[in-house]
């Protein structure tokens, strides 16, 4: 067993960590030198695991291969980024081929038109596009160009919804989740002053906010904070989008995940509701860095020189709208324009949730696995009745109950004894690719069910 160098960890030597360390000693010794560069030896917070993370040297379809040569069933999907998987032969083409065009020409070109014309096609509200770099900085800009519009200076937003690590928004974005002080380290109270924060799943508090504080945007996860962890539906999305426009409050959908994911023209399109704003990112860039806010085209006037507000918000980006990242989008959207992708990932996930639930009630623990589209999230400590049909929302839909913490040795042992058993879960949820077979999806319930064992073995479920 190999334990040196991880002797600052308080490290439970248990049947999985002694099989995840006898699997994966290459992962540890690179961890040893991640370590000596990176804080907790990761360049993302949820890639940290104990007693180290994995290191993977390649990627295709469904799975990644870690520097060990096991193969993996992947259910991160590039943070969500890989709706088509790993390597998909019509982004990689292009890639390949835009690489040896050039990366960066400091001009114009064709490719980001081509690009923003594809998203204006799919995404119903996308009147006028802008490219950024990633989705936290598009969320960023929603709330700047929403201020800046209407002359209000307030945000609201939803408990447990995720919208990037800016400090206007990460604020209850992370448990633990208290009444009324929202307060992070490192930001300031003049920005947390602004920030109003209000719980998800209800218009009567929605309506109060809007009467009371008059803020500027409204914004939030469509399908529910951390991808539908608490779900949200479309009777709240259309009862919403009545409020902001009594109100005079934009609506901001962040789509960073939901876009492309649950229909070609995101949530928006599925439920029918078009809000004013719209954040993307992730699979708008085929695997690929970069984000884009779209919207209606007076909102997104605030970016034009010469505007109809007599002042214009500064935005440069070096790697805004890059051919290389444009060329893998241009690929990725043309894939699954036709929904037949969406289609896919959404039934082998409702497939999966099945799957993993009958084994639960075999295995008897107190787990049950839930969400909607090619989401599934699992609750490691339920004890309500068996999910009957895959529409129903465990405990109520209450975010009190379903966005709790799991202990944290839980939530690494179980991690680890999955890995052990060839599969790469994110946290407790994953996200299908079109790659995912029923070939993967069996192999992966037998993963739980050993991964299961072992821990039951350790005490810990
Ligand atoms: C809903 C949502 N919004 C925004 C972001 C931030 O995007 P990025 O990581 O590209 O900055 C994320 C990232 O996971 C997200 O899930």
């Amino acid at each position: 067993m190999i334990l040196s160098g991880i002797d600052a960890m308080s490290v439970t030597v248990s049947r999985v960590n002694a099989a995840y360390q006898e699997k994966f000693p290459e992962s540890c010794r690179l961890f040893e030198r991640g370590r000596a560069v990176f804080p907790s030896g990761v360049t993302h917070d949820s890639r940290y695991l104990e007693p180290f993370p994995i290191y993977v040297k390649e990627a295709l379809g469904s799975r990644k291969t870690t520097v060990e040569g096991h193969s993996i069933i992947d259910y991160w999907v590039g943070h969500g980024a890989l709706l088509l998987g790993h390597g998909h032969p019509a982004v990689v083409d292009a890639v390949q081929k835009q690489m040896a065009r050039g990366t960066h020409y400091s001009a114009c070109h064709e490719l980001e038109i081509a690009w923003a014309e594809l998203v204006r096609k799919l995404i119903p509200s996308a009147e006028r596009i802008r490219f950024t770099n990633s989705g936290t900085e598009a969320t960023l800009m929603a709330l700047r160009i929403a201020r800046l519009v209407t002359g209000r200076t307030k945000v609201a937003k939803f408990v447990g919804h995720f919208h990037g690590w800016h400090d206007l928004l990460v604020p209850a974005a992370y448990l633990p989740y208290t009444t009324d002080d929202w307060s992070m380290p490192g930001i300031t109270s003049g920005v947390l002053d602004d920030l109003v924060v209000i719980p998800p799943n209800d218009l009567g508090a929605v309506e109060q906010v809007f009467q009371q504080q008059q803020p500027a945007c409204c914004i939030l996860e469509p399908t529910g904070g951390h991808w539908g962890l608490v779900p949200i539906q479309g009777e709240f999305l259309r009862g919403l989008r009545d409020l902001c426009s009594k109100y005079g409050v934009l609506l901001v959908f962040d789509e960073v995940i939901t876009g492309f994911r649950v229909n070609p023209g995101g949530a928006q399109a599925h439920y029918a509701v078009t809000p004013d704003l719209t954040t993307l990112a992730k699979i708008l860039a085929g695997g690929l860095p970069g984000g884009a806010l779209c919207g209606r085209v007076d909102l997104l006037d605030a970016l034009a020189f010469g505007n109809r507000y007599g002042q214009k918000m500064k935005h440069p980006g070096t790697f805004n709208g890059n051919p290389l990242s444009a060329a893998a989008g241009c690929a990725a959207l043309n894939v699954l324009a036709d929904g037949e992708a969406s289609h896919r990932v959404n039934a082998s996930a409702r497939q999966l949730r099945q799957q993993l639930n009958e084994l639960f009630v075999k295995k008897a623990v107190p787990w049950v696995a839930y969400g909607e589209f090619s989401m599934i999230h699992l609750h490691p400590n339920y004890h309500g009745p068996m999910l009957l049909g895959d529409d129903v929302i465990p405990l109520d839909g209450d975010y009190r109950q379903l966005d709790v913490e799991h202990p944290g040795s839980l939530k690494h042992a179980f991690r680890a004894a999955l890995l052990t058993q060839g599969v790469d879960w994110f946290g407790w949820s994953g996200m299908t690719s079109i790659m995912h077979t029923d070939q993967d999806l069996a192999q992966t319930v037998q993963a739980f069910d050993r991964a299961i064992d072992v821990l039951r073995a350790d005490g810990s479920c």
